[in-house]
């Protein structure tokens, strides 16, 4: 079935196809100057000091776990065996590049109103082993930072942020993405801003920021800020092909970056739209289905201190019914695709409840209720910066449907 208002509708117009087609004639391909601008550009945007653009977002999160493992430099925070808190309501690749290289993710229930990291589930689930912390900010809205970082700060735990779903969001006037040792984000196509494929991470930590450059791209020491002191501690090796890190190949292509610099000048707009649009799903959640809470709604009436005062930058609706709301989640979800709205579990619902986690070790809090709920009695739809008239009247009508129940 064709939906008129499906999951995530493209937002690339004739500029990026233009700049995408500068690339093409160019001859450069990989990774190059484009990449560098964007890079530049969305570190500025975010207010990070570093940006390093990769091939996903769950590329992201991999360099950044590896990261947290082996420093060139210094001490790594992070050992084999250590456990680090995840939500259980989580995307797969935030918890599989912990698997992957040997830590344990611990999954802890979430906030009912933030959908992130429930802090007193996080604290019931402590041990002498836990180290880490993969926060995700969920679906455009940014966690309690206030809370969060005092919770790190007093069980000696570093911070990751997987910054993926929520480019925009703020708290107290920093963004997202600022608040731990690194942040992920992506730009799949049904993110806030799209290179089709593509990734990134920010970190103000300029050593880390060293070693990303050589994960990213085979171990090389070549991009490396620091690349003459290696060169003169190594002299016997051909400072072309030096390698300081065990790493991957995970680079970005140049065409993803040209089209990436023209959509983040466009994104302060996409996110005023998107912010609109949420007012008025908001508005005929209230009149029309009052059985069902439409989550991080009451972020709408913060109108003050421009972007930087948004703590939501609404990737998607995401929708919980009432216990005793009059129908159940699954009638709701085919109201709203024979209206012609498409529908999608809120995230993954539980994810320590897959089976991929039968490949791994892994823990989880006593109690995972809330994400459970979710699972059962929540459900999401897009949120599209650019809707067309047909899309938004399938909206309207669905929830004028749901208001004849
Ligand atoms: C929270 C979160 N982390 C990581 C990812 C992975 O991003 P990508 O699809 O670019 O690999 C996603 C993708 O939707 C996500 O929602």
């Amino acid at each position: 079935m064709k939906f008129s208002y499906p999951l995530a509708a493209t937002t690339f117009g004739a500029e990026e196809i233009e700049a995408a087609k500068a690339v093409l004639d160019s001859n450069q391909f990989t990774m190059g100057e484009c990449v560098k601008r964007f890079e530049a550009e969305f570190a500025a945007w975010v207010g990070a000091k570093h940006a390093l653009m990769v091939n996903s977002g769950s590329s992201s999160n991999l360099l950044m776990v590896d990261a947290m493992i082996r420093r060139s430099k210094g001490n790594a925070p992070w050992k084999k065996g250590d456990e680090v808190l995840v939500p259980a309501l989580a995307w797969p690749t935030t918890v599989w590049p912990l698997v992957q290289l040997g830590l344990v993710p611990v999954y802890v229930d979430v906030d009912p109103k933030t959908l992130a990291i429930d802090l007193e589930s996080a604290r019931s689930a402590l041990t002498p082993k836990t180290k880490g912390m993969f926060l995700i900010h969920v679906l455009g809205q940014c966690a309690d930072m206030a809370a969060t970082l005092a919770f790190c700060r007093d069980h000696g735990i570093s911070l990751l942020e997987d910054n993926c779903e929520s480019l925009g969001a703020n708290f107290d006037g920093t963004a997202a993405g600022n608040f731990g040792v690194m942040a992920s984000y992506s730009c799949y196509y049904s993110h806030h801003i799209s290179t089709m494929e593509g990734g990134m991470i920010t970190t103000n930590d300029s050593e880390l920021f060293d070693d990303l450059r050589s994960l990213r791209a085979h171990g090389w020491v070549r991009d490396r800020g620091d690349k003459t002191e290696w060169e003169a501690k190594y002299p016997e090796l051909d400072p072309r092909f030096m390698f300081v890190l065990p790493g991957y190949n995970v680079r970005p292509l140049e065409i993803s970056a040209a089209m990436g610099s023209v959509q983040l000048r466009k994104l302060d707009a996409m996110l005023d739209s998107r912010e609109k649009l949420a007012s008025e799903v908001a508005g005929w959640t209230k009149q029309f289905a009052p059985w069902m809470t439409l989550i991080g709604a009451e972020h709408l009436a913060a109108k003050d201190g421009g972007r930087r005062g948004r703590r939501h930058s609404w990737m998607t609706f995401p929708f919980r019914l009432d216990a005793n709301a009059p129908i159940k989640v699954a009638k709701v979800k085919e109201i709203f695709e024979t209206n012609g709205v498409d529908t999608r579990p809120v995230i993954a619902g539980n994810l320590a409840r897959h089976p991929a986690n039968l490949h791994a070790e892994t823990r989880t809090a006593n109690s995972l209720a809330n994400c459970d709920a979710l699972l059962e009695r929540g459900f999401m739809i897009g949120c599209h910066p650019l809707v067309d008239p047909k899309g938004r009247a399938a909206l309207e009508s669905a929830f004028r449907a749901l208001g004849k129940i």
